[in-house]
């Protein structure tokens, strides 16, 4: 096993003997301990994204906010292969070495994200020319290219990262292929051909697929299908990632459907991670997608109404929101090995501009000035009931 692993396992005793409850003792010692992950090591890892702006240093509070309350982490945009690999010869490791540097020198589990999307690729993956974006390279070349890709980034990082995202959003909501120039070039084996590149590149490593809406029961029972026809075919999926990407209101998702994909992800053998969690507060505003808030119809319904800040009232709704999800993933904390926030501060969520660009969210546990919020209270009194 390589060095850095085995350090991070041993330093991690605890959350390596997994999930299993600890004697109440170890439990009190939580008290006093401060950084949510460590309130949380007897249930599950906990984690978050990490931005461009943190890795490319102009944000040194950040880094150290991480490592207080954090024991995992994922590089949000860093690692994708429009970032690593912009071109055929062209490799740029800078932001994810610095991604992995940080990540050993604070002992971190980290996640590689994420080696074939659909998205965030560049299109000279996917065509014969350059110039030309109709015509479609050949199957064997891109089987070529995605081989390339997977072994050489895995390569890269085997040390110090065990844990992968290797496909991403390979299934729609209503459970069929999504349409992709992957599927269009290579039909359904371009998932098994990943996962088969990335077990050969590292045999022990902890493969998953991730996908988001995990809750919608069609999109669910077609990806345990598509993994068990994998397995039968002597290619085994670790793990599967609920992006948990959710809105405030309580019906989206109910804590119910995604307690069922749960336990349906878990029965089907698979290690559940929440990969990406973050609560949209801000009113739906899909129907206007791609476009800036200051060029939406006048007539429009007002669609950023936390510019100065969220009403008292939302805040409490926002952490009573969070502590329900928490509640849910403590009670399941034998089949959930990790749950991630997708970043740590408001003001850096790509919730800020999706759908609509240039809105003020509010969907993480920490403000703009990195102040813990009141959902961070909710789910850390979770597990620590300081005294009164
Ligand atoms: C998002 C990033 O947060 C944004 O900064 C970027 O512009 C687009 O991608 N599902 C995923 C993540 O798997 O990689 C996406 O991250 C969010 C949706």
């Amino acid at each position: 096993m390589p060095l850095n692993r085995r350090k991070f396992i041993l330093n991690h005793a605890a959350l390596a003997t997994a999930l299993l409850p600890l004697g109440a003792t170890v439990r009190a010692k939580a008290v006093y301990a401060s950084g949510l992950s460590e309130v949380f090591k007897d249930d599950f890892f906990l984690g978050t994204a990490i931005s461009n702006k943190t890795l490319s240093g102009s944000d040194p509070a950040m880094f150290k906010l991480i490592a207080q309350e954090f024991n995992t982490i994922t590089a949000e945009n860093a690692m994708k292969w429009q970032s690593i690999h912009p071109d055929h010869e062209r490799w740029d490791w800078r932001l994810a070495d610095r991604f992995v540097k940080f990540g050993h020198e604070a002992n971190m589990l980290m996640i590689g994200h994420t080696l074939i999307w659909h998205k965030q690729t560049p299109p000279t993956v996917f065509f014969k020319s350059r110039k030309k974006q109709d015509a479609l390279i050949s199957r064997d070349l891109l089987l070529k290219r995605l081989r390339l890709h997977v072994q050489t980034v895995i390569d890269r990082y085997k040390r110090q990262i065990a844990l992968w995202d290797v496909v991403n959003e390979a299934v729609t909501d209503k459970g069929r292929w999504r349409e992709s120039h992957w599927y269009d070039i290579m039909g359904e084996e371009f998932l098994e051909q990943a996962f088969r590149a990335a077990r050969e590149a590292d045999p022990s490593a902890h493969l998953m697929y991730n996908d988001f809406n995990m809750e919608k029961r069609q999109k669910q029972r077609f990806i345990i299908h598509i993994l068990n026809i994998l397995r039968k075919r002597g290619v085994t999926v670790d793990g599967v990632g609920l992006q948990c990407h959710v809105s405030l209101a309580a019906n989206a998702p109910s804590i119910d459907a995604l307690e069922a994909a749960i336990i349906n992800f878990a029965k089907a053998g698979l290690r559940v991670h929440i990969t990406e969690l973050d609560v949209d507060v801000l009113p739906n505003a899909w129907k206007y997608k791609g476009l800036h808030i200051d060029d939406l119809p006048i007539d429009s319904d007002p669609l950023d109404p936390y510019k100065n800040g969220l009403p008292a009232r939302i805040e409490q709704q926002l952490a009573e929101r969070y502590q329900a999800l928490f509640e849910l993933f403590i009670k399941h904390r034998d089949k959930i090995a990790r749950v991630s926030l997708w970043g740590t501060s408001d003001d850096e969520s790509w919730k800020n501009d999706r759908p609509v660009i240039g809105r003020t969210n509010h969907p993480l546990l920490f403000d703009t000035q990195k102040r813990s919020k009141k959902a961070y209270d909710a789910i850390y009194n979770l597990k620590v009931k300081r005294a009164p």
